[in-house]
């Protein structure tokens, strides 16, 4: 199984940017944490971060026949990217949308997400723990599929 992780705008600045809200964990050390979730899970990981929209895309564009899902926090996007909407339901792939924080319980720009309207489902206020979530509910969605065959 090969997943695709995608994180958005600004999360390269984990550890500095608002902790009060983000944490004090770095980006590193979000890279290490899905790496090792995916090792223990069997899963082949690529992560991409990116500050800018159509790397994004191309990234999504580029999983098409190669990966086989795809999570993705789309930072800033979230509330702005038709592109990116647009790019998950062109590539067809299970989309799994995750935020570190509780977007419902922040600003009101930040209750909409078009990426989310791709995605089978969306983790938020978990922390790097909804990494873990949204790479566990692909796992099972992706071996219900397999089993069908
Ligand atoms: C975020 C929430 C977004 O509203 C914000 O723009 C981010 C991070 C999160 O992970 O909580 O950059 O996606």
């Amino acid at each position: 199984m090969k997943l695709l992780v995608i994180n958005g705008p600004n999360l390269n600045m984990l550890g500095v940017r608002e902790p009060e809200i983000y944490g004090s964990r770095t980006y590193a050390g979000l890279v290490s944490f899905i790496e090792e979730v995916c090792a223990r899970e069997k899963v082949e990981v690529e992560i991409v971060q990116s500050n800018h929209e159509g790397a994004i895309v191309d990234a999504i564009q580029a999983a098409y026949q190669e990966k086989d899902g795809i999570v993705i926090n789309p930072a800033a996007y979230t509330h702005t990217s038709v592109a990116i909407l647009d790019a998950l339901k062109a590539v067809g792939l299970p989309a799994v949308e995750v935020h570190l924080s509780n977007i419902y319980e922040r600003e009101k720009f930040r209750h909409i997400s078009y990426p989310g309207m791709a995605c089978v489902k969306t983790f938020y206020g978990h922390g790097f723990a909804g990494y873990e979530m949204a790479i566990q509910y692909l796992k099972n969605l992706l071996s219900k599929g397999t089993e069908d065959q």
